[in-house]
């Protein structure tokens, strides 16, 4: 499976990356190939304000990829705008008929709203959203000594777990 992660938090210090490097170290590798997009660190311009070798390795990158897994903060019960702008610069021919698995973290209680506004629109890029989602919140993390988040909570450990397990079955199902 080739698989990309989209994480949209703008921060460079996030638990939304945290997440996502989780789930990447859950897949087993070189078997199966995983690219995390990182916000915070990829130039993607405003869609119309100009293209970057970044946005072609973006299209190129979803392009090659069999499945996507998207992870957000929740943003006043949304997904991130930053988040939004790279869905804009893909399409349908990047996502047509493929997997896609969503997450976000959440600042006070768990929501999945967020996860309900991506879902649909990953309907309108025609992705296939598998049911199983992941909605952790600020408290499933701790700080290491130099004050980086990590994943406390082994529930959250699990769930990714699970997810994985979802969208590599629907990957092989659609192939
Ligand atoms: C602009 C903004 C809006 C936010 N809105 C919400 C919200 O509506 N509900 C919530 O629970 N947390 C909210 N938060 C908190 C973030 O979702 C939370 O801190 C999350 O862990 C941030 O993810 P990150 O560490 O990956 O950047 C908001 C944070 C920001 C910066």
């Amino acid at each position: 499976m080739n698989l990309l992660i989209i994480e949209g938090s703008p921060f460079p210090v996030s638990k939304t990356e945290v997440i996502a490097e989780e789930i990447k170290s859950q897949i087993e590798q070189p078997e199966h190939k995983v690219d995390i997009v990182k916000l915070s660190e990829w130039d993607i311009p405003i869609l119309g304000s100009g293209k970057t070798e970044d946005v072609e390795k973006l299209k190129r990158l979803a392009e090659e990829a069999d499945a996507f897994i998207i992870g957000t903060p929740n943003y006043h019960t949304s997904f991130s705008g930053a988040l939004k702008n790279v869905l804009d610069h893909l399409s349908t021919d990047e996502f047509e008929m493929k997997p896609v698995g969503l997450f976000c973290v959440s600042g006070g209680m768990r929501n999945t709203d967020p996860l309900t506004q991506l879902r649909l629109v990953m309907r309108g890029l025609h992705g296939l959203t598998i049911p199983t989602q992941i909605s952790a919140a600020d408290a499933d993390f701790e700080k290491d000594e130099s004050g980086h988040p990590y994943l406390y909570n082994q529930g959250v450990k699990q769930r990714i777990s699970v997810m994985i397990d979802s969208l590599t079955e629907l990957v092989y199902k659609v192939k």
